[in-house]
């Protein structure tokens, strides 16, 4: 890949819609890497602690200024790092999610992730996760997805997925979590969710996680 502008692939879509399974399989088929960016979110989020969107914009700068963001490995395999280290489990939980929505508003926040995304972008092909990756980060993006489902099929989901981990799983506080975190990404001012203009809508309400894959794969290949 030394001489080749690297691959961007773009996953954009609200809470629990499948963007994280999608992108390693995708990433899996073509053999690049896949950058789940909600991740880095729920990373810094973790690591700076509740409360830390309200602290002050040049300190939160000074704090992000200790995180270096880097990729092992690719495929399915792909493992982002923080400072050399794995992302701990934890990140993973509600409560997380919602603190990295909440610190996801903030523009100092927003720039430095921003500009992780694309250094990183600019030296590995990747399939790229998120909820501003096809409009903000990589507009440039070769292809560009945008992912939706029913919000009570995401609830659904995402219970689905905790039970198969063993985990306890409320189906109304988790609809309700997805409700609230849907609301503060699409109505932020900075980066709103919201589809690319050329970006292909899949609305994956009714299909199963192969019939998605196998219509991005399609038109990533050209065939649709
Ligand atoms: O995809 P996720 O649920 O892990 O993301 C957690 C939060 O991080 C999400 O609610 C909003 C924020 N986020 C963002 O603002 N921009 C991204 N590109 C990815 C995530």
């Amino acid at each position: 890949m030394a001489n080749k502008t690297p691959l961007i692939v773009t996953l954009d879509g609200p809470a629990g819609v499948g963007k994280s399974t999608l992108a390693r399989r995708l990433a899996g088929e073509l053999g690049v890497a896949f950058l789940d960016t909600g991740a880095m979110f729920r990373a810094a989020a973790f690591t700076l602690g509740e409360g830390s969107w309200d602290l002050p914009q040049g300190l939160l700068q000074q704090k992000l200024g200790d995180f270096d963001f880097t990729l092992r490995g690719s495929g399915a395999d792909t493992e982002l790092l923080l400072n050399g280290h794995a992302l701990p489990a934890a990140i993973r939980g509600e409560e997380t999610g919602r603190w990295a929505s909440l610190l996801a508003v903030v523009p100092s926040v927003r720039a430095y992730m921003k500009m992780a995304q694309i250094y990183l972008g600019n030296t590995t092909s990747l399939v790229a996760e998120g909820r501003d990756m096809g409009t903000v980060v990589f507009p440039q993006a070769t292809h560009k997805f945008f992912l939706d489902a029913d919000p009570e099929e995401r609830a659904r989901r995402r219970c689905r997925q905790l039970e198969a981990q063993g985990k306890p799983a409320d189906l109304k506080a988790i609809a309700e979590s997805i409700r609230q975190r849907d609301d503060q990404d699409r109505n932020r001012s900075i980066a709103p969710l919201k589809p690319a203009p050329d970006a292909m809508v899949v609305d994956t309400t009714f299909l199963t996680e192969s019939e998605v894959l196998e219509a991005v794969l399609d038109r990533v290949r050209g065939l649709r």
